[in-house]
Formats: structure tokens, sequence, C-alpha cells
């Protein structure tokens, strides 16, 4: 069955069956490997994407409840050439051991960032909470988004 769907400013069709994983379309059907498979669960983080304006977990909804709604991925934010600011502020940070995480985290201060420009560093901590990583990387990770949000204030 064929689906129409909205990853990153571009219109796609993509067959498969309504409740095949978000995550499975977009990187079997669509190729975008930013976001990673961690637990299948919901639980890791590691999948996310922005869905309608909302962080989501994409192992976790169907591809036929996208709807309309617009899909942001890792690889919708910025390039290697042109990295979005929290991409290089990540960079450089350091804020990756194994880098798993990394989509996850980006992704989920993305949409902290979209709601609130300059949180303070218990909202961000809070809005990182639900990532995991297992290599620590949390305080680099912090810092690269605080780096962000002081960008913003200057
Ligand atoms: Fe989706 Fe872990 S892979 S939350």
């Amino acid at each position: 069955m064929s689906h129409r769907i909205a990853v990153n400013g571009e219109l796609h069709l993509v067959d498969a069956a309504p409740e095949t994983p978000l995550l499975y379309v977009l990187r079997n059907d669509l190729g975008l490997n930013g976001p990673k498979f961690g637990c299948g669960l919901g639980q890791c983080g590691a999948c996310a994407a922005i869905v309608g304006g909302r962080l989501t977990r994409t192992c976790s909804i169907a591809l036929g409840d996208v709807g309309r709604d617009k899909v942001t991925t890792l690889e919708g934010l910025g390039s290697v050439e042109k990295p979005h600011p929290l991409q290089k502020a990540f960079m450089d940070e350091q804020a990756a051991q194994c880098g798993y995480c990394s989509n996850g985290m980006i992704m989920a201060a993305k949409a902290l960032l979209d709601r609130n420009p300059q949180p303070s560093e218990d909202e961000i901590k809070s809005a990182l909470a639900d990532q995991l990583c297992r290599c620590g990387v949390h305080n680099r990770v912090v810092r690269a988004v605080r780096r962000v949000a002081g960008e913003r204030t200057r």
C-alpha cells in the first residue's frame, strides 16, 4: 500500500504496510540513517525525529499514523558542509563517544530550543533526561546545548 509522506521538505511515495514503524521507512526506504535503531521499544530515544512539530520516537509510531504531519530528521537540520548550530556545537564540544545517541540528543535539543530558545541548565537536563547514552557524554551534551542557547542571546 502506498503512503505519501513529507520528510525534510520533500514528498515521498512509500510502498509499505501502514503498521510499518516510521523508523524502518526512514532508514530502509528513504535511506535516512540519522535516526538509529536502539531498543525498538520507545525507551532509548536513538530513533528520535520531529513529527508534526513534536519530538517523536520513530520506532513507536506507525507509518499509517503519520498522516500529513511533516517529518524532520537529523538530515533535515544541516549537512556536513553546512551544519545546524546544534550539530556544530556537538562537534565543537566533542559531545559524542560512540555517537549512537547523538541523533536523539540533537533532535531532543532541537525540539527544546524550538519551544524555549533560552532554556536553563535544569531545563536542558530535564528535556534530555529520557535520551539514553551508555558512554556518559551527558555533560558535554548539556554544554553543547547551552552553547547554542547562549549564542541566541547575543
Ligand atoms: Fe526508538 Fe529506542 S529505538 S526509542
